[in-house]
C-alpha cells in the first residue's frame, strides 16, 4: 500500500537512516536528504528495492540557505508530501567554554534555525490542506541541560518548546506534531563531533534501530512527546502537569509579595 511521501533530513546516517527504512516498510515514498549524496544513493536504491517504494536522494546541505530554500519549496510545492522527519543534525565536541564560537553557531544554525525553517513550511502546507505529520528529532538533554553542552542542550530544548507549542495550533487542522527525545543512541554523531564514545557507559546507549521503532511506537499512538527510554510515563506528566500549574502565576499586576520591598512604585 502506498501512502504519501515522507521527507528524511538526515537520511544518510543514524537515526535518520533509520527513519528512511521504517517508513519504507510503512509504504512511504522517500525523499532523502543530506549532503554525502553517494551514501544517500547506496541507500535510496536498497529501500526501493527491499520495500518497492519510490525513493528521491536529493543532496543538499541545508547550512546553506540555497539549498534549504529548495527543500522548502519543495515542501510547500509537492502536495503528495505528508511526513516531515527533522533528524539533520550535529552534536557538540566539548562543552561551551571548550568550542568555538564558529562551530557552536554552525551547529546551533543546524539544529534550530534550518529545523525551524522546513517544520514552519511543513506545518502552513499541512494545515492548508488538513492532513500531514511532523516529526521533530530533540534530544533529552533538552529536560536537563545542566548535564551537556549548554548551546547544543539549547537548541534541543527550543525544539521540544516550537513542537509543544505548534501543536495548539496543528492538532485542531488534524496535523500530528512530535517531539522525539532520545538519550544517547548509536550513531555516527560522536565520532563526527570528535567525542570518544567508549566513555559513555554502555547501559545509558540505545540501538538506533531501538530507538526509532520505540518513537514510531509513540507517534502511532499520537504522543505530543516521545522519551523512548522512560518506563514510567507518570514522570515525564508530573513533570508537565507542573508547569501547567504554574500558568496562572506567571503573568499578573504585581510582583509577588517577596519581592515588594525593592519595588519603589
Ligand atoms: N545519537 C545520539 O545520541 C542522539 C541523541 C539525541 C538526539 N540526537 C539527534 O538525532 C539527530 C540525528 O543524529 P544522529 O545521531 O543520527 O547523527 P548522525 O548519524 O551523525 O546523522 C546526522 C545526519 O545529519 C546529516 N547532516 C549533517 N549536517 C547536515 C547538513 N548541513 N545538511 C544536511 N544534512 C546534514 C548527516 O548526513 P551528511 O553528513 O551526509 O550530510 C547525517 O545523515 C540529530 O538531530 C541529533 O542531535 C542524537
Amino acid at each position: 500500500m502506498t501512502q504519501s511521501i515522507a521527507i528524511v533530513t538526515g537520511a544518510s546516517s543514524g537515526i535518520g537512516s533509520v527513519y528512511a527504512d521504517r517508513l519504507a516498510a510503512r509504504g512511504y515514498d522517500l525523499i532523502m536528504v543530506a549532503r554525502d549524496f553517494e551514501r544517500l544513493r547506496t541507500a535510496a536504491n536498497r529501500l526501493t528495492e527491499k520495500y518497492a517504494i519510490a525513493t528521491t536522494p536529493l543532496p543538499l546541505d541545508l547550512s546553506k540557505r540555497s539549498d534549504l530554500d529548495l527543500l522548502l519549496a519543495r515542501i510547500r510545492d509537492d502536495e503528495n508530501i505528508g511526513l516531515l522527519v527533522n533528524s539533520a543534525g550535529v552534536g557538540p565536541s566539548g562543552n561551551v567554554l571548550d568550542s568555538s564560537e564558529e562551530s557552536l553557531a554552525s551547529m546551533v544554525h543546524l539544529n534550530v534555525d534550518v529545523l525551524h525553517a522546513l517544520t514552519v513550511a511543513a506545518a502552513k502546507t499541512f494545515a492548508a490542506k488538513g492532513a500531514g505529520a511532523i516529526i521533530n528529532i530533540a534530544s533529552v538533554v533538552a529536560l536537563m541541560p545542566e548535564r551537556f553542552n549548554g548551546s547544543y542542550s539549547a537548541g534541543k530544548a527550543f525544539v521540544l518548546s516550537l513542537t509543544q507549542a505548534l501543536d495548539v495550533e496543528l492538532r485542531p487542522k488534524g496535523v500530528q506534531i512530535q517531539a522525539v527525545l532520545p538519550g544517547f543512541t548509536r550513531t555516527e554523531i560522536f565520532e563526527r563531533a570528535g567525542v570518544d564514545s567508549s566513555v559513555i557507559p554502555a547501559g545509558m546507549m540505545m540501538d538506533a534501530g531501538q530507538m526509532v521503532d520505540a518513537a514510531l511506537a509513540g507517534f502511532d499512538a499520537g504522543e505530543l512527546v516521545t522519551i523512548p527510554s522512560l518506563g514510567n510515563q507518570g514522570l515525564w506528566k508530573a513533570l508537565d502537569d507542573a508547569r501547567h500549574e504554574l500558568g496562572p502565576h506567571l503573568s499578573l499586576d504585581r510582583p509577588a509579595a517577596r519581592y515588594l520591598g525593592s519595588v519603589t512604585h
